[in-house]
């Protein structure tokens, strides 16, 4: 039996891409080097050697990538600057006109097709003059970036009505400065808390700047959260998972919608010395006023749940795990869309939250082009498809979910996986630069037309 689910009449269908991942033209027009540009010279850091030098090209073919958007019928449209082309060398002293023309071109492209912009300020790609003056570690870097922020809402504020201020802090802090997978590729606990908290006081001071230049303007942040579930029964996987969502959700939602850091992580942190009660001295009085800044809106980034299993007793002392892991995508992330619809219901049940987009949502199939030059990527569709079923009933459910966007427009440089691992719902060939559209995006081109699923 087939069954259409309808959705609101203003929601918003929308796609995401991220500058790094998709520019290229890494040096081109006054551009200074990013922290991703340097790390990725690094050898055995990203997969085949990869970088994002000429990524896409979308820095000449924007145009181009316009119409595709406008062919898909997008309502919306997440693009990142990269800060280094507004600031080359990361002080405001030399603002880079280039870098701000070439934003300003394609917002105003994109408004001629009706396409609303949807700005990220970070995603990822800290100029690297930054990152030698101490980076996000250091507490110089929030005046840095409100003023970044300035730059941009100044130019683009009559334009834009809707900013993102960060992308994904969890991210920055973890893989960034804590496993070391992501630029620049550090490894130390007190600089990833730092970070994290550096990164949302930079939110705050930049929200700020963005509503002087644009009253009217939306101003969010964009969250990666991962629902934890405990693999048994046990105290200690339920302990864990407390844990884990402590430090992947917690430690984001809470300063920014209560004011103040969880308790139980601080005090683990503290009990596993990872950090003593001096090093949170990056935590001034005052700040968590400063986070705690309202905002319009939560950018959601959900990809996967997390089966928490505790490393605090052997494996064969705890009890047997009674939640196994289900299907995977190609990188190896579980696809779990009911987790999306639980997050969900619990950010609205927890939470003081106004609206919610979903920033961010898609998954990577690999597959390529058949004879014919068709790709078949059924599975992409059956993940969106799902995913779309929980957003859903979540709506129905009252949750104030105003827009999705999917994870991604094209293939492009997917960080330390390089190009190995494709989220787009256009193929990118890999000597030409051709975008071939994916079944996928002929399934989205119909969703978004009809503004309802067909399961
Ligand atoms: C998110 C990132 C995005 C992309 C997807 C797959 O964590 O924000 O740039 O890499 O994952």
């Amino acid at each position: 039996m087939t069954k259409n689910l309808d959705f609101p009449k203003k929601f918003v269908w929308a796609v995401a891409t991220s500058s790094y991942q998709i520019e290229g033209a890494s040096d081109a027009d006054g551009k200074g080097l990013s922290i991703w540009d340097t790390f990725t010279q690094i050898p055995g850091k990203i997969k085949n050697g990869d970088t994002g030098n000429i990524a896409c090209d979308h820095y000449s073919r924007w145009r181009e990538d316009i119409k595709l958007m406008k062919d898909l019928g997008v309502d919306a449209y997440r693009f990142s600057i990269a800060w280094s082309r507004i600031l080359p060398k990361g002080n405001c002293g030399l603002i880079n006109t280039k870098g701000l023309d070439f934003y300003e071109s394609l917002v105003d492209a994109l408004l001629e097709e009706n396409i609303t912009p949807f700005i990220t300020l970070y995603h990822w790609d800290l100029p690297q003059a930054l990152y030698e003056l101490g980076g996000w570690p250091e507490r110089m870097i929030v005046d840095a970036f409100a003023k970044y922020a300035d730059i941009v809402s100044s130019r683009l504020g009559d334009r834009v009505k809707n900013w993102i201020t960060h992308n994904e802090p969890w991210v920055v802090s973890t893989h960034g400065y804590l496993n070391g997978s992501h630029a620049p590729g550090h490894s130390n606990w007190k600089e990833a808390l730092a970070t994290a908290h550096h990164l949302m006081l930079s939110h705050g001071l930049a929200v700020k700047a963005i509503r002087s230049n644009a009253p009217d303007a939306k101003v969010g942040i964009t969250l990666n959260l991962c629902p934890a579930v405990p693999a048994s029964n046990s105290h200690e996987d339920h302990q864990a998972t407390r844990i884990f969502d402590g430090e992947f959700n917690r430690w984001y939602l809470d300063p920014l919608f209560k004011g103040r850091y969880p308790a139980d992580i601080i005090n683990n942190h503290l009990k596993k010395t990872r950090v003593s009660e001096n090093d949170l001295d990056f935590i001034k009085d005052g700040d968590l006023a400063v986070i705690s800044e309202p905002i319009d809106f939560l950018g959601l980034n959900y990809y996967s749940r997390a089966i928490i299993r505790s490393d605090e007793i052997p494996d064969n002392q705890n009890a047997k795990p009674v939640v196994l892991c289900g299907e995977k995508t190609d990188i190896g992330w579980e696809i779990h869309a009911d987790s999306l619809y639980q997050l969900l219901m619990r950010l609205k049940n927890e939470y003081p939250i106004k609206s919610i987009y979903i920033t961010e949502n898609g998954a990577a199939y690999n597959i390529g082009p058949d004879k014919n030059g068709n790709i078949s990527d059924t599975k992409r569709i059956h993940y969106l498809k799902e995913h779309l079923s929980a957003v859903h009933r979540a709506i129905s459910d009252g949750v104030s979910l105003d827009g999705y966007f999917a994870w991604t427009l094209m293939d492009n440089f997917e960080w330390a996986e390089g190009y190995t691992q494709k989220f787009g719902l256009v193929w990118m060939e890999p000597e030409t630069l051709n975008r071939i559209k994916k079944d996928s995006f002929l399934w989205y081109q119909k969703t978004i037309h009809d503004n309802s699923i067909l399961l």
